[in-house]
């Protein structure tokens, strides 16, 4: 089972890693996170009514949508890809969520999260590192989940894990402290 865990994540990596070869941009490839593990990022951030949760790179829309009717949070997912936020926007809109998540087409890289209470991610820690920048900027209280992938230097306030398909996920949860 091990063994196959750290096959996937090579793999993810060795994915991501050719990819950036192509677009310096992109930040991890389009693999979606299991449903369970969704559920267990949404549940460590503590969602509330009314929050506003980010996933960066939101691929099929999953995480945003799943806290906009199961939390009723606000959903923003930003997507690189045309043809997968293509996708995602038709999928919120057939799901008649237009008004509670937006799906904006563009770079994870140049987003000002200064209205995020959440942000998720599912991307590689080296992609991580470089949206420290940005993640830098959210308020005293919000919160960065991340699934499989750390961010350096950052202590997650908790770390979970949880078994799907016989594969190990984790879930690290970063909580904003108030400054000085
Ligand atoms: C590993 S998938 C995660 C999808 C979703 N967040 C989830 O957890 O199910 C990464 C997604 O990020 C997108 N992506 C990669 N680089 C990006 C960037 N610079 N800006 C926005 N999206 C990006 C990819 O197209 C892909 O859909």
């Amino acid at each position: 089972m091990r063994l196959l865990q750290i096959t996937s994540l090579a793999l993810l990596g060795a994915v991501a890693f050719a990819q950036q070869f192509k677009n310096p941009n992109n930040l991890g490839p389009d693999m979606p996170t299991p449903q369970p593990v969704v559920e267990m990022m949404l549940k460590a951030a503590k969602v509330k009514p009314g929050e506003v949760v980010y996933d960066l790179g939101c691929g099929d829309g999953r995480i945003v949508i799943t806290a906009a009717q199961e939390y009723d949070a606000k959903g923003v997912g930003i997507e690189m890809s045309r043809d997968i936020f293509d996708k995602t926007e038709a999928r919120v809109k057939s799901l008649g969520l237009q008004d509670k998540v937006q799906i904006i087409h563009g770079n994870a890289l140049h987003v000002d999260l200064s209205p995020a209470d959440v942000v998720t991610l599912y991307l590689l820690t080296s992609s991580n590192e470089r949206l420290k920048p940005s993640l830098a900027k959210l308020h005293p209280g919000a919160r960065v989940v991340s699934h499989d992938f750390q961010i350096r230097g950052w202590v997650p306030t908790s770390v979970q894990k949880v078994t799907v398909m016989g594969m190990v996920h984790t879930v690290y949860l970063y909580e904003i402290k108030p400054k000085g």
